[in-house]
């Protein structure tokens, strides 16, 4: 039997559960809640195991994890993929699927059909959309429908061919723009907000407007939750937003032992523990160049 005996099990991996009521409990409580978005199953897990209390299968993974330069590019089976591999890998955690580009603009029906999916299939708690005030219908349907929706509003990088990514409500008719998105979008339905890039004044014009839990990325810390990209936290990408901070320093710590694999692997000494033949065993094998494999090395055969 390979499951580990209820009273071996480490307590930090089976932590609370941690739902969409739970965040809004912590928002009203003014507890802020930290999310991350990463891609696999193993982040998940660690990030579980460090409290972190909501994942999102961000978009991003399409330049992330699958080298393109835009988000446009991410496909859907992919990202239910990635959705259901966060929930495997962090059971208890809050699950966000990002809705890819094109996934619930041409029609209401499949725009369902793909969010429920991402309920089912990827196991999520709630499904993300870039969205301005003229989506709200679409939000209503979806809420309708029971499937919980953020609300992603101020800098939208679906949208960036068309506006760019450059921050956003640093005028104050642009923030009024972005307040008005985010009510119309709550009234809608949205049972969580996100806002990217926008000044502090932004953020407070909508924290002071709504009362769902608001997400920030790149928008001060006065929102309920805030996120980032995790390779961005982990400091593994060569370029980051002005707005990252990071918690460590792996694309060097990767690069030396990927060096140092290349190193073992030329003195052909790849390390750990080698396979053992049973006893008796190595002498019984002959290969066809007459040689004898043992554990100190290759031997002439006797006769
Ligand atoms: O795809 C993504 O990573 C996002 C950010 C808001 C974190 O949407």
């Amino acid at each position: 039997m390979s499951t580990q005996p209820p009273e071996q099990r480490d307590p930090a991996d089976h932590p609370e559960r941690i739902d969409l009521r739970t965040l809004v409990k912590m928002a009203r409580a003014s507890e802020p809640f930290a999310c991350l978005a990463c891609y696999d199953a193993t982040t998940a897990k660690l990030c579980e195991r460090a409290g972190v209390h909501l994942l999102l299968a961000g978009d991003s993974a399409a330049q992330v994890v699958l080298g393109f330069e835009r988000t446009l590019d991410m496909p859907l089976d992919f990202a239910i993929q990635i959705t259901a591999a966060l929930r495997r890998g962090a059971p208890s955690r809050c699950i966000m699927a990002d809705m890819p580009f094109l996934s619930y603009h041409a029609e209401e029906t499949e725009a369902l059909k793909n969010a429920g999916r991402f309920l089912t299939e990827g196991m999520a708690d709630i499904v993300k959309l870039e969205a301005d005030a003229s989506f709200a219908p679409l939000v209503r349907a979806m809420t309708r429908a029971g499937i919980p929706v953020c609300a992603h509003v101020g800098l939208l990088p679906q949208a960036a061919s068309i506006t760019g990514y450059a921050a956003r409500g640093r005028t104050a008719a642009d923030a009024r723009r972005i307040v008005d998105d985010a009510i119309a979008l709550q009234d809608a339905g949205a049972a969580m907000l996100l806002v990217e890039a926008v000044p502090d004044e932004t953020t407070e014009a909508i924290l002071a407007s709504t009362t769902v839990p608001l997400i920030g990325i790149g928008a001060g810390p006065a929102c309920h939750g805030q996120i980032l990209v995790v390779n961005d936290l982990l400091g593994m990408q060569d370029w980051k937003p002005r707005f990252v901070e990071p918690a460590a320093d792996l694309a060097p710590e990767i690069t030396r032992a990927a060096s140092e694999w290349v190193r073992r692997v030329a003195a052909r000494a790849p390390g750990g523990q080698r396979y053992r033949m049973h006893e008796g065993e190595p002498e019984r094998l002959e290969n066809p160049n007459k040689t004898r494999v043992t554990w100190e090395g290759v031997k002439p055969s006797p006769g």
